[in-house]
C-alpha cells in the first residue's frame, strides 16, 4: 500500500467507489445521487485543499482521503477531511494507514487541529476508529442525519489537535 497525493486521472477510479458510498446514504451527508461533476468538484482539491489515494502494488485506487480548511481566514488553521474506502477493501486496516497518513501530512501542511463536521452516530466503524486515532466527540447534533433504515440519528462532531 502507498499513499500519495491524487491526479486527475486517479478520478474514474475514485469515482467507481464514491458513487457506491454516497448511493448508500448511511455515512455521508451528500445526495445519494450526486452526479459525477459535483463530487469531482467537492472531493478533488487545489491548494491549500489537498486529495489523497491509497494505491496497491498496481497503483489501482483501494483509498482516499481529502482535506480542506474547515473555515476560511481565521479560521482556516483547522482542518476538515472525509474519507473512503473501495466497499470491496474495507474493514482490512486500509482506513486506519490511510487516516494515520491523511493525519501526518495535515501537520505538515500547517494545520493545528482536524475537525469533523458531521459523523454519523450510527456509523460505528468510522466512529470507533476517529476516537482510537485520538479524536473526541465534542457535541452530537440529535435527529440531524435522515438514515435510510435507522430514521433521524445523530451526527457527531468530532476533533483532535494535531
Ligand atoms: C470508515 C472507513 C473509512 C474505515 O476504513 P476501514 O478500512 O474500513 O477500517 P479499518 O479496517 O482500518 O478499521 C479501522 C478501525 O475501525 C474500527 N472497526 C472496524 N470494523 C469495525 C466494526 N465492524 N465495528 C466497530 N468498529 C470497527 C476498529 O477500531 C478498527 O481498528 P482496529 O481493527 O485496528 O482495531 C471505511 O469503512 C469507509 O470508507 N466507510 C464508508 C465511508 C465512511 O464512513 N467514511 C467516514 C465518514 S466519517
Amino acid at each position: 500500500m502507498r499513499f500519495r497525493d491524487a491526479t486527475t486521472e486517479d478520478w474514474p477510479q475514485i469515482w467507481r467507489f464514491l458513487r457506491r458510498i454516497v448511493a448508500d446514504g448511511t455515512t455521508f451527508t451528500w445526495e445519494p445521487d450526486v452526479d459525477e461533476t459535483e463530487a469531482r468538484a467537492r472531493w478533488m482539491h487545489r491548494p491549500p485543499g489537498r486529495t489523497i489515494v491509497a494505491v496497491d502494488e498496481h497503483d489501482r485506487v483501494v483509498a482516499t482521503s481529502e482535506t480542506h480548511p474547515n473555515q476560511r481566514g481565521p479560521g482556516a488553521h483547522v482542518a476538515n477531511a472525509g474519507f473512503m474506502v473501495d466497499p470491496d477493501h474495507a474493514g482490512g486496516g486500509v482506513g486506519r494507514r490511510l487516516a494515520q497518513y491523511t493525519l501526518e501530512q495535515a501537520r505538515a501542511d500547517g494545520y493545528r487541529a482536524m475537525q469533523f463536521n458531521a459523523v454519523v452516530e450510527t456509523n460505528t466503524r468510522a466512529v470507533e476508529l476517529w476516537r482510537s486515532l485520538g479524536f473526541e466527540i465534542l457535541t452530537t447534533v440529535p435527529e440531524a442525519f435522515h438514515h435510510p433504515e435507522k430514521g433521524y440519528v445523530g451526527l457527531h462532531l468530532m476533533h483532535r489537535r494535531l
